[in-house]
């Protein structure tokens, strides 16, 4: 049994942390810190949850307990980097779902992130926690970097064909889809209904931070063609959809394709391989990141689907504790999907 820190507890991806802890069987205890809401109920927080768990306080990290087991850090970019150091140094186990360590070179967060990193002998001893990519033996190091929800859902649905057509792909082009969640809480006047409702645009152009995350794992599989990566908000709070679209030098067989996901994703739990393009309805309020594989001479079109919150967020950070652990990928995670998933078509 562990006890566990949420960090940013009362955030958007704190309150599925927290569902997820309260029914983990080998979670004991878990405490909430937050930074305004600090002092405040959960229950005054998040009153869905009263009869869930056990009404707390939200703790001021600036009281941050050091005896605990393992810290979900889940606090604004530029934040988290104020606080993972000095736990990582203190031996704690952390999983962190900010940006602030997902990328390997220190050099591209004054571009991308608008501060100089401070720490880059962190983000090198990271594991990067594309948890239905990276395996069990990889979980070396006590600080863990939980991918951002735009990237999960592009490399799942780009690394298969990556390490299988490397030398034979021209070009990559995802578009991402995102509900307005995925900018956390924090009051925004383009977040307000009336202004998303019954609208899509295209945002970040040439800017998301998620480009380079992508990159990184993409270059660090021997991927080295032209790539463009566009996201764009839609009219509803929950959910990301990404189409990806690759040329290839040569003409593909559909069959070929859909083996080399069916292998790729063998033992994954959370993974499902459609054989339509998914539907977000099909995904929200589950840990499954659905896929799509469509094949035409050359060129192939992968939609994929996910909750933001969950799958791009806190389901695939309780998947890398139970990784890093050593438990079932899925333990604790079954309430929220069906357990040995099988594959399908
Ligand atoms: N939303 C998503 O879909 C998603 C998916 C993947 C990753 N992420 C990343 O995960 C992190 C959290 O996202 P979220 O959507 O949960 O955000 P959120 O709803 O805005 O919550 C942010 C949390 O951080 C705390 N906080 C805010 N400002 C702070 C500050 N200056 N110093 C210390 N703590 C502060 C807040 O505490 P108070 O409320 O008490 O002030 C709150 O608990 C972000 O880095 C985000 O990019 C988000």
């Amino acid at each position: 049994m562990i006890s566990i820190g949420i960090i940013g507890g009362s955030g958007y991806l704190g309150k599925k942390l927290i569902q997820f802890c309260e029914s983990h069987p080998f979670v004991d205890d878990y405490e909430i810190y937050g930074f305004n809401s600090s002092g405040e109920n959960l229950f005054s927080i998040s009153p869905e949850l009263a009869n869930t768990t056990f009404d707390k306080k939200v703790k001021n990290i600036s009281e941050l307990s050091l005896n605990l087991d393992l810290y979900f850090v889940s606090l604004p970019h530029g934040e988290s980097l104020n606080i993972v150091p000095s736990l990582i140094d203190n031996g704690k186990k952390v999983i962190d779902l900010s940006g602030d360590f997902r990328l390997n070179n220190s050099d591209l967060y004054p571009e991308w992130y608008g501060f100089e990193h401070s720490f880059p002998e962190f983000l090198k001893q990271k594991v990067y926690g594309l948890s239905d990519v990276v395996k069990n033996e990889s979980y070396t190091s006590n600080l863990i970097s939980n991918p951002g929800c735009f990237a999960t859902a592009a490399l799942l649905s780009i690394i298969p064909i990556v390490e299988q057509y490397n030398k034979k792909i021209v070009s990559i082009s995802v578009n991402g889809y995102s509900g307005s969640s995925g900018a956390g809480k924090s009051p925004r006047v383009d977040l307000l209904l009336s202004e998303l409702d019954g609208n899509v645009m295209a945002y970040n152009v040439h800017k998301h931070r998620h480009e380079p995350e992508i990159l990184q794992e993409l270059n660090s599989r021997g991927f080295n063609s032209h790539f463009t990566f566009s996201t764009h908000l839609l009219p509803i709070a929950v959910g990301i959809y990404s189409t990806s679209t690759i040329h290839l030098s040569n003409n593909v067989d559909q069959k070929k394709i859909e083996e080399t996901y069916s292998n790729f994703f063998a033992e994954s739990q959370f993974v499902r391989l459609r054989n339509t393009p998914p539907q977000l309805k099909w995904v929200v309020g589950s840990n499954f990141c659905d896929i799509n594989i469509s094949t035409r001479k050359n060129s192939i079109i992968i939609t994929a689907a996910i909750d933001n919150l969950i799958k791009g967020g806190a389901g695939q950070a309780i998947q890398n504790m139970n990784k890093l652990f050593n438990w079932d990928e899925s333990t604790g995670i079954v309430p929220y999907g069906v357990k040995n998933a099988q594959l399908y078509k």
